[in-house]
């Protein structure tokens, strides 16, 4: 296979897949410890997903009220619902600290308060100390914080001379004779050669799959290429079930309406004009946890209260803040309701509805970003591989990411991964580059390439998403479920029947949706297997038949294996959730009642 394409060979220390901020995090940190560093993007760096994170970072400064990391600590093991690893929150929330500063001294151009510090504004579920009074934690530039980050972070990899491949696509990992992850082949869409990158060590930062669903705020580049790369060398996806739908995505497009307008004092209404937050969240009302706000916003909607002619959204008013405070602190937002739903938002609430927004499962990970195998019943390294940002499952979100930890989590991790392989580097082995290294991955594109089969990606890829979309959504069933289990098999199987219309290498972009579909289906499978499993109430697994969450049986990580996605086999087990946090600087939050 190699024969017929001309390989392109690159030796790096370590190649970062992604240039979102973890990727970019991640790239700048090993560059300036003097590391060669190759980074694989789908898409120029600045426009990678991270561009749409509106609202902020969150990161206990203190700048508006007195806070602490222990409270942000709190707030992230209950927004979890207890799904969490309590040693990678610790690590998390304790980091965010500096991490936002070095971000600050980076330049990045935050908004400011009177006296010049970092503004801070409230974002949902996040209290002081007595779980009752809003914090202001989330850091902002505006409602541009995603866009000002990855401004900041490419400028940082361009300084310590990072080494960019844009517009390419990576189809495979490549392993060593040990199982050890050395390398990548890829894809150039923009001249259709083929690339092979060898590396000591790879870092998936590929981001989410939020395009396995219909309606999303997720880019189109959020395939899921690094979960399903991952899957194909033999690693189980973890908390796949855990899908995060925002309460406020426009309707009927599903763009992002950032959290921060709720923060700045936006509410939500039904129909009747009714505040119906507060029946739902006595204390929290339109700032409560996100999978409260959408599940609340879903049950007005199916109740019959909701707007416009066919009852199918609620409303979410900003009218009241005043054009000055807008145009200050949501310009972003009030130039996408303007475009996306020809609303004025200093005058008319804006539609919405809650649309799929963030995976809080992925790859497993420890906290250092290492890949994490389970064999026999015992947590082992991937040698060579790490994963970081939304394509990992550190797990820092459990079963519910709060708001704001997002942007928090990419720079965090990103720079853990790169002080991990600072310390580690020098003991990973070195590939040794075969000559017919990357084969099966060649293979596999070839046969994408030159499908010609009846059916167009466009048309599979509708299939999927529409399963998605009607079976594990935001309230789930045994009976939703398992029809889903069965026709997303259905939809998978229709794969070697697929047809592309250009058979050609240079900048075939039916090719790429075709690369990117595959990946989207074994792990939309892995998402509806570990849904259907998971037999209670957590976070965003809503179960109309089992409304409790159930921690004596089911406090515990879901693994999904998919060992042949063709044929529908998916393996599940499970590990057990880290209950205790890393040192005793933090006390260990146990399991209690949710309530917002
Ligand atoms: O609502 C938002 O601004 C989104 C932030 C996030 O997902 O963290």
């Amino acid at each position: 296979m190699g024969e017929q394409y001309k390989i392109i060979d690159h030796r790096f220390d370590v190649i970062v897949v992604g240039a979102g901020g973890a990727g970019l995090r991640a790239t700048f940190g090993m560059a300036s410890e003097g590391m060669s560093v190759g980074c694989i993007t789908k898409v120029f760096p600045t426009r990678s997903h991270t561009v749409a994170a509106q609202g902020g970072i969150n990161a206990a400064l203190g700048n508006v009220v007195e806070d602490s990391w222990r409270n942000h600590f709190f707030d992230t093991v209950k927004g979890a619902d207890w799904l969490g690893d309590q040693d990678a929150i610790q690590y998390m929330t304790q980091q965010a600290i500096p991490a936002v500063i070095e971000l600050e001294n980076a330049g990045l151009p935050f908004s400011r308060t009177e006296e010049g510090k970092i503004y801070q504004r409230p974002f949902g579920g996040q209290y002081l100390a007595d779980h009752k009074t809003i914090a202001h934690r989330t850091c902002a530039a505006a409602d541009r914080t995603g866009h000002a980050m990855l401004h900041t972070l490419y400028q940082e990899c361009l300084r310590h001379k990072a080494n960019f491949f844009v517009e390419y696509i990576a189809l495979d990992l490549l392993q060593g004779p040990d199982g050890e992850v050395n390398g990548v082949m890829a894809y150039c869409m923009e001249d259709g050669s083929i690339h092979r990158f060898t590396a000591k060590a790879v870092v998936l930062a590929t981001g989410g799959y939020g395009r396995a669903y219909l309606s999303t705020t997720n880019a189109h580049i959020c395939t899921g290429d690094g979960q399903a790369m991952a899957a194909r060398i033999g690693v189980p996806l973890q908390d796949m079930e855990m899908v995060q739908f925002h309460p406020t995505g426009i309707y009927p497009a599903g763009c992002l309406i950032t959290e921060g307008a709720r923060g700045e004092g936006g509410y939500l209404t039904n129909a009747d004009g009714e505040r119906f937050m507060e029946r739902y969240a006595p204390t929290a009302k339109d700032l409560a946890s996100r999978d409260v706000v959408s599940r609340a916003e879903t049950l007005e909607i199916l109740e019959g209260r909701g707007g416009g002619p066919n009852k199918d959204h609620c409303f979410l008013h900003l009218e009241h803040l005043g054009a000055d405070v807008l145009a200050e602190k949501l310009p972003g937002i009030s130039e996408t309701a303007r475009i996306f739903a020809g609303i004025d938002v200093t005058k008319e609430p804006i539609p919405v509805l809650p649309t799929v927004h963030y995976n809080m499962g992925g790859i497993p990970t420890n906290f250092h970003g290492e890949v994490i195998n389970r064999r026999d019943g015992e947590d082992v390294v991937v040698p060579g591989l790490f994963a970081i940002g939304e394509v990992a499952c550190v797990s820092v979100h459990g079963a519910n990411r709060l708001g704001a930890n997002s942007l928090l989590d990419i720079i965090v991790f990103g720079r853990a991964a790169a002080l991990r392989l600072k310390e580690t580097l020098p003991g990973l082995k070195s590939p040794e580059t075969e000559s017919n290294a990357g084969e099966a991955a060649l293979a596999r594109f070839d046969k994408m390439r030159t499908a010609s089969g009846k059916r167009r990606p466009a048309e599979i890829r509708d299939a999927m998403q529409r399963t998605m979309q009607n079976r594990c959504a935001v309230f789930r069933t045994a009976e939703t479920l398992d029809l889903g289990v069965k026709e997303i098999r259905e939809v998978a199987a229709q794969m070697p029947d697929i047809g592309i219309t250009d058979h050609g290498m240079v900048f075939n972009t039916d090719l790429v949706e075709a690369l990117e579909l595959d990946n989207l289906l074994g792990v939309a499978m892995a998402t509806m297997d570990s849904a259907a499993a998971r037999e209670e109430s957590r976070g965003a697994h809503a179960r109309d038949d089992f409304p409790e969450r159930d921690d004596e049986k089911w406090m515990k990580h879901s693994l999904a294996w998919v060992e042949n996605q063709q044929a529908g086999e998916v393996r599940l087990d499970y590990r057990p959730v880290k209950s205790q946090p890393l040192n005793d600087e933090v006390e260990a939050v146990p399991p209690m009642k949710r309530v917002y």
